[in-house]
């Protein structure tokens, strides 16, 4: 049998395939099903500031009306406490899963301000999270906004939550940056541990009949590992970091493409959607029998053995590639 074990962000982990952020991590009950189904590791759905800040103002409101009226209406007052915690909810899960699983469990937090992610990050550290995944996720919609004041930003949020907590810190970022090589690089000297390649940003459709603009989240295709690819195998050996795989691991196929690219975790949401919890360990086994088929012993020994600095033609992640490919098209 092939050796699948792997390390992510300094977690041992007996094999590659881990849970990314998404909706049945929302419960207890979902984060049991995940492990039972064969994630090495689970990361939580994103805790975001604006939610928190939206609960916290319900509950501000609610003290607000419980002052002004009689007596029995305290029941339902909340206390200055459960104000404080409008992360309470978020911090629970954190702990119980802590208690009631084996594998390592990731928070993932989305703030949108540096206090606000500082903040959170402390929160779910001590709520006894293993590491942390920030998903940075801005669309920088202001016209005026340039390049480098949003790759700023970005590295200051990294670097303020990097030195509030002792965890392993992950990144997961869009692949829209002018120099993603360079992006990557001052995200790791920030203090990023691991990247996260790439994020799926919500992009919205228009509804013609109620023209309307249509809140749209299609689930992923394998065939769209390729961004992610391209990136991982230019990556791989040149920074000192984990590398984790999201987008379109609907199979091993796919899994094994992100190994040989050079990532040391491969991460599924939208397959585990459509076919439930289990697939995590059908995809596990099928990369132990694709494996086992090449004569491959161990993930280490293939990852990133498909890499750029490893493949016999470099260019062929270039244009120079591209270039070639036009050519045979024009006969
Ligand atoms: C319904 C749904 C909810 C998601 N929620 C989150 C989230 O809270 N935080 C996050 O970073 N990514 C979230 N994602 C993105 C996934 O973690 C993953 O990166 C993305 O879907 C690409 O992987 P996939 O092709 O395996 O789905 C979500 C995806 C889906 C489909």
């Amino acid at each position: 049998m092939p050796d699948l074990s792997t390390t992510y962000l300094g977690l041992p982990l007996p094999h590659p395939i881990v849970a990314s952020a998404g909706p049945i991590a929302h419960t207890l009950d979902g984060i049991r099903r995940l492990e039972d189904g064969g994630a090495a590791a689970i990361v939580l759905p994103s805790l975001f500031e604006e939610q928190i800040e939206r609960e916290n103002e319900a509950l501000t409101r609610l003290m607000a009306e419980g002052a002004d009226s009689t007596g029995e209406a305290s029941s339902y007052f909340p206390s200055m406490g459960e104000v404080a915690a409008g992360s309470g909810a978020y911090l629970d899960l954190v702990r119980r899963a802590r208690e009631r699983v084996q594998v390592p469990i990731i928070a993932s937090l989305n703030g949108a301000t540096t206090d606000g992610w500082v903040d959170y990050a402390r929160q779910v550290h001590e709520a006894g999270a293993h590491a942390i995944e920030l998903n940075l996720y801005h669309i920088p919609a202001d016209p005026m906004a340039t390049g480098r004041a949003v790759e700023q930003r970005y590295e200051d949020v990294v670097r303020a939550v990097c030195a509030a907590v002792p965890l392993p810190v992950a990144v997961k970022i869009g692949p829209y940056f002018s120099a993603m090589g360079e992006m990557a690089t001052r995200l790791v000297a920030a203090g990023a541990r691991g990247l996260v390649l790439f994020n799926r940003f919500y992009q919205p459709d228009f509804d013609l009949d109620r023209m309307e603009v249509a809140p749209t989240l299609d689930l992923s295709s394998p065939a769209e590992i390729r961004l992610p690819l391209l990136w991982l195998a230019v990556l791989h050996g040149r920074l000192d970091v984990s590398l984790a795989a999201t987008t379109g691991v609907h199979s091993h196929v796919e899994a094994a493409k992100y190994i040989l690219a050079g990532a040391d975790v491969v991460m599924s949401t939208s397959a585990v959607l459509k076919h439930g919890p289990a697939h995590l360990g059908a995809i596990r086994k099928g990369l132990e029998a694709w494996m086992e088929t090449k004569g491959f012993s161990s993930v280490s020994q293939i990852r990133g053995s498909m890499s750029q600095q490893h493949v016999a033609a470099p260019s062929a992640f270039e244009r120079a590639n591209y270039i070639k490919i036009l050519e045979s098209w024009e006969g």
